[in-house]
């Protein structure tokens, strides 16, 4: 008999959870004004809300928090993140952040100014926070992911792709005046953690090329990405992931990272170049914003702690793992009939809200709902990426109807085991078994201008 694959790991410190009745979870939910975001984490039993910051760091790496020096400038755990990002990325050039968003301000604040309303960033679906700061700066964020991503019932290796001929047109119509970056998302989050294939960076960079405009990624999952191009692109079967690491950013002119995703660690993020004129514009911003260029709003030993976890999550038996737990849920609720984003993304199930509840009009917010319900049934806290996300037109203060409707459980890295993913399968099934008999949505009570998904308050209908 063939034996079952196991975590390349165990299990050597643990935290607690509180268990809790579905009487607390109704109390406590309807005082946290149906906002997920609103509930205290001890009120929690599964927290699938984010892989972001929430992976259980190895040995090695709390060894590195204790090893880290906290020098201001030039700290020896500074020059060890320095080399692991030449080493397994390639790049001469980067900044330490406090994490992603932090990059991104960064970033566009050198090449957007406070307001650009003549400049536009196309690239596959745009995280929220990085097209918060690109709207933020009266930019346009140009979403040409390829239409297969929109369809979740449609097979594809790599719903994560460009759009080739949107992006030509794009580079065509605006050109490097108009076009600071192009930004390519690996894996790409908002499309259901999907990847990108290497013929498709590799087109994109030459059409880049082609045009004069710089690319970047937001490679805030990129070691995941990479472990899907080895399983399923053509070519790459033989290939180590580090290997494909190398050639993935060799395509880029630069990247923003979410360390607290691939980095493996609890805070943290990066922005690396290859131009060093560009990284010296930065430098400024990063000092105004976060912190000398050597540390960036981090402590030494994170920038240690960093260092390792990149190593660590380039490793194909973690990533087997990894991927293989997250697939063994999608797959569960497949077997179940439920609607999901497939093929299932690298860090996270998405579920179809809108064909979990057809009877529910979007406008209720159908993906939110399934959430507060997936929570009172079993304590699971997922979170909504559909028209709470989506927002208003920052222009019109219309609401926008983004194409998916999603309800996302994203598994943090290294933290539950198969039983909870099991657990996390039947919540959903008993859902999905009396849906029919759950009828009404959400209305908005009161919302921010900007991001109002954190702090909406809603009331049942
Ligand atoms: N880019 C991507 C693709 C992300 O998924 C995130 C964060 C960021 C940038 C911003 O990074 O949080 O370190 O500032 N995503 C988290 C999530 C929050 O839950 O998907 P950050």
């Amino acid at each position: 008999m063939e034996l079952p694959r196991i975590e390349p790991y165990k299990i050597k410190m643990v935290e607690p959870v509180l268990f809790s009745s579905r009487e607390d979870r109704e109390r406590w939910i309807r005082e946290a004004d149906y906002n997920l975001f609103n509930l205290k984490s001890e009120q929690v039993l599964i927290d699938v809300l984010t892989d972001s910051g929430t992976g259980a760091m190895s040995q090695k790496q709390w060894a590195e928090i204790m090893l880290g020096d906290e020098s201001y400038a030039g700290a020896t755990s500074y020059y060890k993140l320095k080399n692991a990002i030449s080493e397994l990325l390639g790049f001469p050039f980067f900044l330490p952040t406090h994490q992603g968003r932090a990059a991104e301000n960064v970033l566009f604040q050198t090449l957007l100014g406070h307001d650009a309303p003549d400049q536009v960033i196309p690239g596959n679906s745009h995280f929220d926070t990085t097209k918060g700061h690109i709207e933020f700066r009266h930019a346009k964020p140009l979403d040409i992911t390829i239409d297969e991503a929109f369809d979740t019932t449609l097979e594809h290796p790599f719903k994560g792709n460009l759009n080739l001929v949107k992006l030509e047109a794009a580079l065509r119509e605006y050109g490097p005046a108009r076009i600071p970056l192009v930004l390519v998302t690996v894996t790409c989050n908002s499309s259901g953690g999907q990847p990108v294939s290497m013929a498709n960076l590799r087109a994109v960079s030459d059409l880049c090329k082609k045009y004069g405009v710089r690319l970047f990624f937001d490679a805030a999952r990129f070691a995941e990405n990479a472990y899907f191009i080895k399983v399923r692109e053509p070519g790459f079967a033989d290939s180590t992931i580090r290997e494909i690491v190398r050639e993935m950013f060799s395509y880029a002119d630069g990247f923003t990272m979410s360390a607290k995703k691939d980095g493996i660690v609890n805070i943290g993020g990066l922005l690396a170049f290859r131009d060093e004129d560009l990284f010296k514009k930065c430098c400024t911003f990063n000092i105004i914003y976060e912190g000398y260029i050597t540390y960036g709003g981090l402590a030494g030993r994170d920038l240690g702690a960093l260092s390792q976890g990149l190593y660590e999550s380039t490793e194909f038996d973690y990533l087997q793992a990894r991927v293989g737990q997250v697939e063994y849920l999608g797959k569960r609720l497949r077997e179940f009939g439920i609607p999901v984003q497939w093929p299932i993304g690298g860090h996270a199930v998405f579920v179809d809200a809108k064909k979990f509840f057809p009877h529910i009009p979007q406008d209720e917010f159908p993906a939110q709902l399934l959430g507060v319900e997936l929570y009172i049934e079993a304590g699971v806290r997922a979170v909504e990426i559909g028209m709470l996300l989506a927002d208003r037109d920052p222009v019109t203060r219309q609401e926008r109807y983004p194409a998916l409707e999603l309800l996302r459980l994203a598994i943090p890295r290294r933290v539950y085991n198969q039983q909870h993913m099991e657990y996390m399968a039947v919540a959903l099934k008993n859902l999905w078994d009396r849906r029919e008999s759950i009828t009404r949505g959400f209305g908005i009570v009161s919302e921010a201008p900007i991001m109002r998904h954190f702090t909406v308050r809603l009331r049942r209908l």
